[in-house]
């Protein structure tokens, strides 16, 4: 792959999220002039590892760490006004300065603290098996009521004041009365005090909100490179996910969430890692409870970077990514994480799975059955060797390339990526010579 030649890009995830997508879009980075998340918002971390430093990005764009680029929230995330303004400042004791670079939609819906209350109570009052493991940002419960149409406030919304302290007055008023009837939550919010706090922030943020679609399009015109970061994966997407087990927004829908045409992305870069993880409840046909997927864990740092709760590990999952590959048709693969299997003796795969006595080889719809499948494994050599020196394909040992040349068949898909490290010297990228 020629990183330069790449034109318009997404980069998102092919399994449940924390692929390595803020490391592969930081790494790209180089090579755009502008990065933009489209769909999640303060439930996202994105490691980024540059300079010796370790950096986790909720709602911020990866790009904030690369001078000169920049950054646009798109009308598909949602915004914390207070968890963003945390983040920027956060940056900005550790010397990065969002300054201008930044932009944020007009029309990304706002979450407010009865969302974050929401996303709490209804998971605590969810029967066990019924339970999401939420990041309990308040994600979910904000995209909902955009969906509803009728408790959603964007980001225009906040500059009309007068508009906002009724609205707001009116939402809290119903949805607190919800949240008693249904959740028993007898918690109240001070609709005034809230609507001044959402205005002072709004005020702050005032210089980054435009209409970003519009700017997308101005930037285009400019000739300027764009990447767009996906966040969650797609497993999570709720169209196409692992459904109820799944988050709110259409983490694949970049067109949509950044509003820019389809036709205007000419590569999708599907991050995947050599393995699965999932955090969170549902299903995941793969998952090792044992002494393998703890090894897993502990040598791939396998805990959440919102949460910090630990990663269920497993065994890749070739039905369920190959499935998430049809839908999102990367050009590109990018395979993370390949250090962290050094040391197996053999490494599996996924390539079907076993109802009773019937083999699937498809992914099936409902959690109910994906909760009951047997994986049916293929057995492939593994490696003893430390990969984390690599920095070109030939350096790999001859099992570690032959397992990249498996994963890049089973999901037809060339692998352009190759992750050995968390840091960004530590990627070996396949040019097109190889
Ligand atoms: P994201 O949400 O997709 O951006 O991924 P996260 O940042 O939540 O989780 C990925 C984790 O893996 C982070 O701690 C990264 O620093 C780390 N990471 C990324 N690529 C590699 C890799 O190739 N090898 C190792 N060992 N760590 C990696
Ligand atoms: P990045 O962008 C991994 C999971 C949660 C939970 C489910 C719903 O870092 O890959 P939500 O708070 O979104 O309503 O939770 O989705 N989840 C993620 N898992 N990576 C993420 O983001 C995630 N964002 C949400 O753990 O199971
Ligand atoms: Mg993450």
């Amino acid at each position: 792959m020629e990183l330069r030649d790449l034109g318009n890009t997404c980069v998102l995830g092919l399994q449940w999220g924390d692929e390595g997508k803020g490391k592969v879009v930081d790494l790209l980075l180089e090579h755009f002039d502008v990065a933009v998340r489209y769909a999640g918002g303060a439930n996202a971390g994105h490691t980024v590892v540059a300079g010796g430093q370790k950096f986790a990005l909720h709602q911020l764009p990866s790009g904030v760490l690369r001078p000169g680029v920049m950054n646009i929230i798109a009308a598909g995330a949602v915004i914390d006004p207070a968890a963003l303004l945390g983040e920027i400042e956060s940056l900005r004791q550790r010397g990065i300065v969002v300054g201008d670079g930044l932009r944020i939609s007009d029309r990304a819906h706002v979450v407010f603290p009865h969302h974050r209350r929401e996303d709490v109570v209804a998971e605590k009052a969810a029967r066990p098996d019924e339970k999401l493991g939420t990041t309990a940002r308040g994600v979910g419960p904000c995209y909902t009521d955009k969906v509803a149409r009728r408790w959603g406030l964007r980001m225009c919304d906040l500059y009309h004041p007068e508009y906002l302290r009724q609205r707001l007055a009116e939402i809290i008023a119903q949805r607190t009365a919800y949240f008693g009837a249904v959740y028993e939550s007898r918690e109240s919010f001070d609709a005034a005090a809230i609507a001044q706090e959402y205005l002072d922030m709004a005020a702050q943020l005032r210089p980054f909100v435009c209409d970003t679609s519009l700017l997308l399009h101005q930037l285009r015109t400019q000739g300027k490179r764009i990447l767009l970061e996906g966040a969650q994966g797609s497993l999570l997407d709720v169209d196409h996910g692992t459904y109820p087990f799944v988050t709110s927004s259409s983490t694949i829908g970049y067109a949509t969430g950044a509003g820019i045409p389809a036709a205007a992305v000419k590569s999708i870069v599907g991050v995947v890692k050599a393995y699965a993880t999932r955090v969170g409840t549902g299903p995941f046909p793969t998952e090792l409870t044992d002494a393998v997927g703890q090894t897993i864990r502990s040598r791939g740092g396998e805990y959440g970077t919102t949460t910090g709760r630990p990663r269920r590990c497993g065994w890749f999952d070739a039905v369920a990514t190959a499935y998430a590959a049809r839908i999102v048709g990367p050009t590109h693969l990018a395979v993370m994480h390949m250090d962290t299997l050094s040391g197996f003796e053999q490494v599996k795969v996924c390539v079907g799975y076993r109802l009773g006595e019937r083999r699937l080889n498809e992914l099936p719809a409902d959690a109910y059955t994906l909760e009951r499948i047997e994986p049916v494994y293929d057995t492939l050599p593994g490696w003893e060797t430390d990969l984390t020196n690599c920095r070109k394909l030939t350096d790999l040992p001859a099992s570690a390339r032959a397992y990249l040349d498996y994963l890049s068949e089973r999901l037809n898909v060339p692998v352009a990526i190759i992750g050995v490290g968390p840091s960004r010297a530590q990627t070996i990228i396949v040019t097109d010579s190889e």
